[in-house]
């Protein structure tokens, strides 16, 4: 089993010190950072924008994993990939013409990825999983840090990776909401790639070696 990819969401970071914060990942084994967008609107909750990346990204040596949880996401990828996403992912139930969606991602040259609710069956995406770059899971509903796992994620994991092989796609499993030591190592056991943690790595004592152990799940 090789590593999991690593995004520590920003979202549970210290606003006030970005920089800091973002250099903390720089010098972690954190391989993404995860930049989590909500509106208000498609979630009860709004965490900040366009400039907000812009300034992340200026100081990230890692990319950005941007997950957008906005209505009407194709108004604004171009202005994401132009503040230095290079991962989207927008939520399938946000998008009416989901296949035009991740071919307008792949076009502005950026990883196209599909989030999905909890509620949301992982079958839905196979007429499109060969344009999906990631998935992902959403393993809590959408909106908050710092939520409970939910359990049935194991199993759309297991449900998932089957449509990928099946389908000889190179799609990559992202699981998002509620990761922590317990759930990853079965989570990498069921088929992830990679793990989301926002609050088990920023209320972290050490959010460096956190992201060192679960690097080496
Ligand atoms: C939830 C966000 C998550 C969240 C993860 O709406 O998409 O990325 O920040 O935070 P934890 O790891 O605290 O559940
Ligand atoms: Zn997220």
């Amino acid at each position: 089993m090789t590593n999991p990819i690593i995004a520590p969401s920003i979202l549970a970071a210290d606003f006030a010190n970005i920089q800091r914060e973002v250099e903390m990942l720089n010098a972690s084994e954190a391989d993404w950072i995860h930049v989590d967008i909500m509106d208000g609107v498609f979630v009860p909750n709004i965490s900040f924008g366009i400039p907000v990346t812009k300034a992340i990204h200026k100081h990230a040596k890692k990319p950005l994993d941007v997950h957008l949880m906005i209505e009407k996401p194709e108004n604004y990828v171009e202005a994401f990939v132009k503040a230095g996403a290079e991962i989207i992912s927008v939520h399938y139930e946000a998008c009416n013409h989901l296949h035009r969606n991740l071919q307008q991602l792949k076009a502005l040259g950026c990883k196209a990825g599909v989030a999905i609710n909890p509620h949301t069956n992982v079958q839905l995406l196979e007429d499109c999983i060969g344009d999906i770059d990631l998935v992902c899971l959403m393993s809590v509903n959408p909106g908050f840090g710092g939520q409970v796992f939910i359990e049935n994620t194991y199993k759309k994991v297991r449900q998932l990776k089957e449509i990928i092989t099946d389908a000889n796609a190179t799609t990559l499993i992202e699981i998002d909401g509620g990761v922590n030591q317990d759930n990853a190592p079965k989570l990498i056991a069921a088929g992830a790639d990679v793990l989301v943690a926002g609050s088990f790595v920023f209320s972290s004592e050490d959010p460096i070696h956190t992201i060192s152990k679960l690097k080496g799940v």
